[in-house]
């Protein structure tokens, strides 16, 4: 049932925030699944047909999350017209961090990008990543906190998932998608309205990197075990997932007074075309508004918004004063979405 979960929500804000510009990297290596079915016994008709997927790009040895960040944010930046030392806060949404807990890869990416005046932290979030870091960077601007957030969503999957477990290795890819979210507005009229953020704990072992952590810290044993992978159990993320994407449209639109037709797209997180179309077909809305590139792609979990966001502003498909809704959901469980006048 979609609710108003937070009366804060509605308060009148003292800023708006906006998104100002996108941009996104993607390492230049491109794996087809011909090339996967080499390593585990799959094939190219099954993950097309299971998944839409027929590509990933792989990023190269020694590539982390921060670099594939920076690529992306160089370009968010300038196609904002705005210097680092404008930036006030840079938000980086990933799972595959440089490193394990600290430093923040938000912190490696400061650095990199001469952004001195910016506090620097990690949003972990995993596929809701950015769908979180918007909602964040939102309040923050809102709040008066901030007038400049640079978000950025960053992954590099390949090194960290099972290249041996081909229900897993097949879904993923690397990549980086950033936008830089501004207080004001343009003439349009662009702002990020709403925001619905939620998460169901219970389902967190589902899709999950098991060992490493302070729950259960890597033996000298472990080191080549399957736990220091991505683990996922397929068919509960992929029934967590359906309802997720229908229950926060749905949502967001309902406490806005909206209908379905009034958006101009909806920009979901690229998990899996049948997620998508079977969301679609429960709920009755148009396939045709759900924007997709997970062909090219794969999973690029929390950067896998940002990079259509970008492809789509490339591209001419979104404008200045569309209305469009973004929708994560993945490992924690977690899932939610914005709704924003472009
Ligand atoms: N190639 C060939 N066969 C395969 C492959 C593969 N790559 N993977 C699984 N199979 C087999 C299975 O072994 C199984 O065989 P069996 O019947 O002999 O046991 C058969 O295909 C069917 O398996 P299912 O799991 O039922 O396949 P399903 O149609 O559910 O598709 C999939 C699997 C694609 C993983 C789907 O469940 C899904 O998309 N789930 C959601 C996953 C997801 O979105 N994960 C990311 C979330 S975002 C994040 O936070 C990271």
């Amino acid at each position: 049932m979609p609710h108003n979960y937070n009366d804060a929500n509605r308060m009148k804000p003292q800023m708006q925030a906006y998104v100002r510009s996108t941009g996104a990297y993607v390492p230049p290596r491109r794996m087809s699944n011909d090339e996967l079915a080499q390593l585990v016994d799959t094939s190219d008709e099954w993950i097309f047909s299971h998944t839409g997927i027929r590509y990933r790009h792989i990023a190269a040895e020694g590539v982390a999350a921060s670099d594939l960040a920076v690529e992306a944010a160089r370009i968010a930046l300038q196609r904002a017209a705005i210097e680092p030392d404008e930036i006030d806060l840079i938000l980086v949404a990933t799972s595959t961090p440089d490193y394990l807990g600290l430093p923040a890869t938000a912190c490696i990416v400061q650095d990199r990008l001469k952004a001195g005046k910016a506090a620097a932290m990690d949003l972990v979030a995993a596929c809701t990543g950015f769908v979180y870091g918007l909602q964040t960077a939102r309040a923050f601007v809102e709040s008066g906190a901030a007038r400049t957030v640079l978000l950025i969503g960053s992954e590099v999957y390949s090194q960290i998932i099972n290249w041996q477990d081909r229900n897993s290795c097949v879904l993923f890819g690397d990549g980086a998608g950033a936008v830089v979210v501004s207080a004001g507005q343009t003439a349009e009229g662009s702002r990020i309205i709403d925001g619905a953020l939620y998460s169901r704990g219970q389902g967190a072992e589902s899709l999950a990197r098991l060992a490493g952590g302070s729950r259960r810290p890597l033996t000298e044993d472990q080191r080549a075990s399957a736990e220091c992978f991505l683990s996922m159990d397929g068919r509960s993320v992929y029934n967590f997932a359906v309802p997720a994407l229908v229950e926060t449209i749905q949502t967001l639109l309902q406490r806005n007074s909206l209908s379905f037709d009034d958006l101009d797209w909806v920009v979901p997180h690229q998990a899996n075309v049948r997620i998508i179309e079977a969301a679609a077909k429960r709920a009755g809305f148009d396939p045709k508004k759900f924007f997709t590139n997970i062909a090219e792609y794969a999973n690029t979990s929390a950067a896998s918004v940002p990079i259509a966001l970008d492809e789509m502003w490339r591209n001419g498909l979104l404008k200045r004063g569309q209305t469009i809704i973004t929708v994560g959901f993945g490992g924690g469980l977690t899932y939610g979405g914005n709704l924003l006048v472009w």
